[in-house]
């Protein structure tokens, strides 16, 4: 079976990933009751997600409000405990480490915040802030020694370090963002999670943010994991892109294969939605409007997660839940752009299917590579 572990792994990439997430899940308790607590169900934010982060790559993480996007950054810098799967930092598992050994992977693994005017403290100097997590770190920064590295940062990220003494009010955004930025670089991190980092900013400041964390990955070596709800965003910093769904990921592949060869119908809509630059390009695309809300988490729909919004649905996706793989016929035939889509009916083509689950398009029955997923089997009932 083709599974993301292979095929997350982008082309030409030989060194061991630094981060390896497999299978992970993070369900949160729905209970009633005020005195006796019953459990009466699940939300399940994130449902079994996969893939590898190579060394100095950025993994784009694209979806919906509500998908599981800030579940999955959380997990990864141990702000969250999963209830199942594994995440490995350069090869060794850390979901089960504590104390002094977690201590030491969280350093190297960092995020950056979603909205600057609300994830620093306004009543904390720029100085206090940068340096905070020296406190918890002193090997890092000597005391005597802090002033320094902490104006040092603020020049790496394009701020005045005179700036020191200042509070966050007397920043822009695209400055408070800096700031976050600057603070998440504070302890030499390998792997920054950067959650929805530009998605409170405006679009002209957008564009610097992303600029700046760009010239610091090459700087300083680092791996990102870039989390957006738009595909636009991320287009242009990201190697690969995984797109998420009601707590999965549909589709993953290199910025190519989602952006020219998207063929999970959830990816086909959101693509349809990114502004186009070219007005021909514009006339001649079809804009995919979704019917309905993203279903509750805690209620998903069974088979395939998107079926109550996908116009390519057929009965066997209410009854049976596609595996995130490559096509087999896809993987034969589709040539490079073969990657990971988890639909019965993966094809870069928006129409509505006419064969038989997991068969090339138009192929008659029977076909080499018939049937779901990309085994050849078919996948286990859900
Ligand atoms: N602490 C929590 N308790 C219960 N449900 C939560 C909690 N945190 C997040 N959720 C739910 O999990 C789902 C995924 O949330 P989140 O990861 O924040 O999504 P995203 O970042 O993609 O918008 C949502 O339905 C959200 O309401
Ligand atoms: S498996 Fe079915 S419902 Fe799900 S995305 Fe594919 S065609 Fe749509
Ligand atoms: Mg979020």
């Amino acid at each position: 079976m083709t599974s993301t572990t292979e095929s997350s792994v982008p082309a030409g990439t030989t060194s061991e990933p630094v981060l390896e997430v497999r299978d992970l899940v993070k369900h949160y308790p729905l209970t009633q009751g005020i005195l006796f607590k019953r459990h009466v169900g699940a939300v399940k934010a994130v449902d079994g997600v996969s893939f590898d982060l190579a060394r100095g790559e950025t993994l784009g993480i694209v979806g919906e409000s509500g998908c599981g996007k800030s579940t999955v950054a959380k997990m990864l810098v141990h702000l969250e405990e999963p209830t199942g799967g594994r995440i490995a930092f350069k090869g060794q598992d850390i979901t089960g480490l504590s104390g002094r050994g977690m201590k030491s992977v969280r350093r190297n693994i960092q995020m950056v915040f979603q909205d600057p005017y609300t994830s620093l403290n306004p009543r904390m100097t720029v100085g206090d802030i940068i340096g905070e997590p020296f406190e918890i770190h002193p090997e890092v920064a000597p005391k005597g020694d802090r002033r320094r590295k902490v104006q040092d940062l603020l020049d790496v990220v394009g701020l005045n370090p005179e700036y020191i003494n200042r509070y966050p009010h007397q920043f822009s955004g695209g400055q408070r963002q800096r700031i976050g930025i600057a603070r998440g670089l504070a302890l030499q991190p390998e792997v920054i999670v950067a959650d929805e980092p530009v998605s409170a900013l405006d679009v002209s400041v957008q564009a610097q943010v992303v600029n700046l964390m760009e010239r610091l990955q090459s700087e300083f070596e680092l791996s990102y994991v870039f989390i957006a709800h738009d595909l636009s965003i991320v287009r242009h910093i990201s190697n690969r892109v995984a797109v998420m769904y009601l707590g999965k990921v549909v589709e993953i592949g290199t910025d190519t294969e989602i952006y020219e060869h998207p063929t999970h119908p959830y990816t086909q809509a959101l693509l349809s939605a990114v502004p186009l630059p070219d007005p021909t390009d514009r006339e001649h695309r079809e804009r995919i409007l979704l019917a309905g809300d993203v279903p509750s988490p805690a209620n998903p729909p069974s088979g395939c997660h998107f079926r109550t919004r996908c116009w390519k649905a057929q009965e066997v996706c209410a009854r049976v839940e596609p595996p995130l793989a490559v096509p087999e016929w896809f993987r034969d035939g589709g040539g490079p752009t073969a990657h990971p889509s988890a639909c019965h009916f993966a094809d870069e083509s928006t129409a509505p299917p006419t064969g038989e689950p997991g068969k090339r398009p138009g192929a008659p029955d029977g076909g080499p590579g018939s049937g779901p997923g990309a085994s050849g089997r078919p996948p286990e009932e859900a």
